[in-house]
Order: structure tokens, then C-alpha cells, then sequence
């Protein structure tokens, strides 16, 4: 069977960073996430008698040696859980131009999971397919989901409680999302590098993992309750918490440039002037501007305008992955 999958990308209001262990990629610490509509990845697989491994296009173009060893290895899990042996010839599509910056391996890993399942005739309830996901990319476990979702980090060690589920729905509460690009170079440190540097040398980490559920128990109660502004509260507060402890490394890791520090004040300072908005920045450069509909122009228009932002990506909450075309083989 050939099966194309789709899955939105999405963006931690509480993040993860740090592993308990690195080989079955197991979070230290909760998350909470919001799906966004916006941007997604559309995965096709189709496994194949005769190929002599898994065969990775990208946009269009045949994938690095680097991504094409890190989707074999997850195929291997795949293939480890069906009576599914051959190797598979796998089509990806980011709808964002990944030059970007913006995270790709949480819709990637999502809809791969979902498109590999399926095209190996297995049909995952959705909690294995985080599960699953979370081994290709921890962020990748929250893009099963639309909406409002949370990632527990589990406590058995084989990782089978380590998965994400949905808080509520995208429709419960609408939040917008103000992506603001400010840079299209390739980052120096990946996540997975950079988590595990904080890990071994921030004097921080061991406070950041302790501090996290207190973050968690706030957050999913902004969100049940709609509190605005708990939310970018606490978004702002894990976000620079989050780059504290990255930034404390050793050596540290500075995911920001100047146009990155000019939109966090001055998303303060906005704030000062009565818009409701918040920030939030993952491992790189680009600021997400947390927004109400009601906001979302008045701070699109008091942000385009700032030296160094290059563009402005506008979304809403999204829907969590699902199949979007199978042709029987
Ligand atoms: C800063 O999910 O990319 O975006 O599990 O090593 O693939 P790996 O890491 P990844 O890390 C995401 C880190 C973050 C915060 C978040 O999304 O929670």
C-alpha cells in the first residue's frame, strides 16, 4: 500500500529540553504545545521488494546522507513492529520553506509515523503513534494532535508512558500565531546537540527539570481556564528559562541575533501600550508572537516594519496528522 500522510508542525509553550535517556529519546521534562495550521508536512511511503535501503526524497531532492541515516534508523523501528521487512521509498513535502529555520522534524517525524504505520498495514491508536513518533523527534510525539497538547514524560524506563495526548481541541480557544523569521541560515547546534550539552554542563539543569511540573500544573490550568495572560506569562517565562539554561552551557549556545532581542522588547513594550501579546523562541533565531484574533494586526503591523524581520507567517491552531490518500499496491 502506498499512504500519504499529512501533520502540522507545532510550537511549545512549556518546552521540553533534555533527555533521561538519549537512546530511546526520552524527555527529562514535560511539555505543553499549541498545533499550528500553517505549516505542514506531507510524507508518502511505500515499501518495496528489492530496494537495497530506505530511499529519502526531500522537497523534491534526493535527502543528505545525514537525513537519510536518521529516517533508516527510525524505518528500522517500523519495520522491527510489522511483519514488514523491505525497504521503503519515502516522499516528503514541508509546505514552508525549511531553509527557514522553522522546525521540521516535528511535522516530519508525525506524519512519517503515521504514512509508515499505515503503508506497513498496521493502524496505531494514536497514543502508540506519539510514542512512536517521539523516537524519530521528541517534538514530533505532540504533532499527532491538533490543538492543545501535552507530552508526559513518562516514567517507565522503557519509555512506553512517555507519549502526548490532547488537552482540548483547537476550536475551545483561538490563538493565533505571529511567526516572524529573522534569519534563514542553517543553525550552529541542533536541538538534539544542544540538550545534550546543557545536560552534561549547565549548572542550570538540574533546577530547570525540578521547576517543570510546577510550569505544567499553571499551564494547562491557563488553558482550560482561557487565560490570556497566564499563558504568555508563562510562555515567556519557559522560553527564557529555557535559553538561560542553553546559554549557561559550556560552551554556551546563543540561539539568538540582534533582530531576535529588538521583537522580545518590543513585544514588551506593546504590551505596556495594552496589546496582548507574548513571545516565545525555540532553538534559533525566529520570534513566535503569541496573539487573541483580535490583536493580531495591530501587532503585525507594530513588528513588520523592524530592521532585520525578513517575513511574517500568520497561523491559527491546527489539526493533529492524518491520512490524506492511500492507492492500494
Ligand atoms: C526548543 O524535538 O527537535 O523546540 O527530540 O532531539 O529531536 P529531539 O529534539 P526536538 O526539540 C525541540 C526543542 C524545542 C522545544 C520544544 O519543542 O518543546
Amino acid at each position: 500500500m502506498k499512504t500519504t500522510a499529512r501533520a502540522h508542525s507545532n510550537i511549545a509553550l512549556v518546552k521540553y529540553w533534555g533527555k533521561r535517556d538519549v537512546h530511546l529519546n526520552l524527555p527529562a521534562v514535560g511539555s505543553i504545545s499549541i498545533t499550528l495550521d500553517r505549516l505542514f508536512t506531507e510524507t508518502t511511503v511505500e515499501f518495496e521488494d528489492g530496494l537495497e535501503k530506505d530511499l529519502l526524497l526531500l522537497n523534491g531532492q534526493e535527502a543528505s546522507v545525514k537525513e537519510t541515516s536518521r529516517i533508516g534508523t527510525f524505518m528500522d523501528l517500523v519495520r522491527q513492529e510489522t511483519a514488514v521487512n523491505s525497504f521503503a521509498r519515502i516522499e516528503s513535502h514541508n509546505n514552508f520553506p525549511t531553509s527557514a529555520g522553522l522546525a521540521s522534524s516535528a511535522s516530519a517525524f508525525a506524519a512519517l509515523s503515521l504514512a509508515a504505520t499505515h503503508a506497513a498495514g498496521l493502524n496505531l491508536p494514536p497514543l502508540r503513534l506519539s510514542e512512536l513518533a517521539r523516537k524519530g523527534s521528541g517534538s514530533a510525539a505532540r504533532s499527532i494532535y491538533g490543538g492543545f497538547v501535552e507530552m508526559a514524560k513518562g516514567e517507565r524506563a522503557d519509555g512506553s508512558d512517555s507519549a502526548a495526548y490532547q488537552l482540548v481541541e483547537k476550536d475551545y480557544w483561538d490563538i493565533r500565531v505571529l511567526i516572524l523569521i529573522t534569519s534563514e541560515e542553517e543553525k550552529k547546534t541542533g536541538s538534539t546537540d544542544g540538550m545534550t550539552l546543557s545536560r552534561q554542563t549547565s549548572p542550570y539543569y538540574d533546577a530547570w527539570v525540578r521547576s517543570s511540573p510546577a510550569d505544567l500544573d499553571e499551564m494547562r490550568h491557563a488553558v482550560i481556564n482561557k487565560d490570556f495572560e497566564l499563558l504568555g506569562d508563562l510562555s515567556e517565562f519557559s522560553c527564557l528559562k529555557m535559553h538561560a539554561l542553553a546559554l549557561a552551557g559550556r560552551p554556551g549556545i546563543i540561539y539568538w541575533n540582534s533582530t531576535t532581542l529588538e521583537l522580545m522588547n518590543r513585544i514588551r513594550s506593546l504590551r505596556e501600550d495594552g496589546l496582548p501579546v507574548y513571545f516565545t523562541i525555540d532553538a534559533g533565531p525566529q520570534v513566535k508572537a503569541l496573539c487573541l484574533p483580535e490583536g493580531m494586526d495591530a501587532v503585525k503591523q507594530a513588528l513588520a516594519d523592524i530592521p532585520g524581520v525578513i517575513r511574517i507567517i500568520e497561523t491559527g491552531l491546527g489539526d493533529g496528522a492524518r491520512l490524506t490518500g492511500d492507492i492500494e499496491g
